[in-house]
């Protein structure tokens, strides 16, 4: 993956440090998710008052959607530190008890990709989530003897692509699981509009439209549309982004009117071209484009389905009638088959 992809949901390297500018510090500036955030505030407020720890936290949904960028808000709003780290980074159950019993009372601990954390140091986080204690085996063999060590009280919020991956005995340790939806228009505006007021940008209202209406309800794809979008208005423009400057950018980066790039484009033309439209299994999908199936599934296919261009059926994947007319092909089926049961679309997640 070597192009760089302008509506590419995850965050490249250089850009994780950037985004900690646009980052929302309290609640109240955190757009969108109000199910969850409103949930989240009562539980903030009522663990603040009873002087305990919030329970524990799960985040699932697509990446870039501001899963990080919630739990240091929580984390703020508690008043207390947090601890970063991911399910990769943590090799071996000394590392995690290493992490552990660094903490102090009621301190967030965040981990990344949880569902990639290995057997044995999701073994240790169990005691620790359920009991605040570290079970320890001291010596080998016969002599072999386990110690129980206690920690400070804490919080862990978990951050996952994909919930499906996580072991029942760890899901069933969060007090409160939040999936996070793909963000609307409004919203997305929204947040184009703050973070271009926060990086001195000018936009009228017509180009932030424009622009949320191409950011794949994506937050992280919005902030991203919009330094690209500041690039094309100071070369080529007066400075201000305006609509027809985000026309001519995203139109000059491959970004169409509904904020597909190549990749999706590609998905769909596949299976338009060599399986009829579908249905036809995900992996096989894969290997035809030679792009991971994870990528296609956490990245791509939210905001395909999300768009009514793509369908998942039990059968495999399927392009919609929509589908066929945003790539300007005729739909060579029936209306009837273009509308799968709605329940056969929805996957099952826990
Ligand atoms: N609700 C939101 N309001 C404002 N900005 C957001 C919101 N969600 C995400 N962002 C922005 O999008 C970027 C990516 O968010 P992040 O928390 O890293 O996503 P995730 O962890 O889900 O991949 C952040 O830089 C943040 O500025
Ligand atoms: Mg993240």
């Amino acid at each position: 993956m070597s192009e760089e992809r302008i509506t590419q949901s995850s965050a490249a390297p250089m850009e994780e440090k950037q985004e900690t500018t646009l980052r929302p510090q309290h609640l109240e500036d955190f757009i969108g998710q109000k199910t969850a955030k409103e949930n989240l505030r009562i539980f903030i407020e009522a663990a603040k008052l009873r002087g305990e720890p919030l329970d524990h936290v799960l985040f699932y949904g697509p990446p870039g959607l501001g899963k990080t960028t919630l739990a240091g808000i929580i984390a703020n709003e508690l008043g207390v530190d947090i601890k970063i780290t991911s399910g990769p980074a943590i090799e071996r159950a000394g590392d995690l008890a290493a992490i552990l019993t660094n903490l102090n009372e009621n301190d967030v601990l965040f981990i990344d990709e949880i569902h990639r954390l290995n057997r044995s140091v999701e073994e240790v986080l169990y005691s620790a989530m359920e009991d605040f204690a570290l079970d320890i085996i001291i010596g080998k063999g016969p002599s072999a003897r386990s110690i129980r060590l206690d920690i400070a009280k804490f919080t862990l919020i978990g951050a996952t692509t994909r919930a499906g991956s996580l072991s029942a005995p760890l899901r069933d340790r969060f007090g409160v699981i939040s999936k996070f939806e793909l963000y609307d228009t409004e919203e997305l505006a929204e947040i184009i509009r703050r973070s271009a007021s926060l990086l001195n940008i000018e936009t009228d209202t017509d180009s932030l439209c424009e622009m949320a209406k191409c950011s794949r309800g994506t937050p992280r794809v919005a902030n991203r549309l919009l330094k690209r979008m500041r690039d094309f208005s100071q070369v080529r423009g007066s400075g201000v982004i305006d609509a027809e400057i985000t026309r001519k950018g995203l139109a000059a980066l491959g970004v169409d009117e509904l904020g597909l790039e190549r990749l999706d484009r590609e998905i769909l033309t596949t299976i338009i071209e060599r399986f009829n439209g579908g249905p036809v299994g995900i992996d096989t999908i894969a290997a035809s484009i030679g792009e991971e199936r994870v990528t296609i599934e956490d990245a791509y296919e939210p905001y395909l389905i999300q768009s009514g261009l793509l369908y998942r059926t039990q059968k495999g994947r399927m392009v919609s009638q929509l589908g066929y007319r945003h790539m300007g092909l005729d739909f060579p089926g029936t209306e009837d088959e273009a509308e799968p049961e709605e329940e056969a679309v929805q996957e099952k997640l826990f």
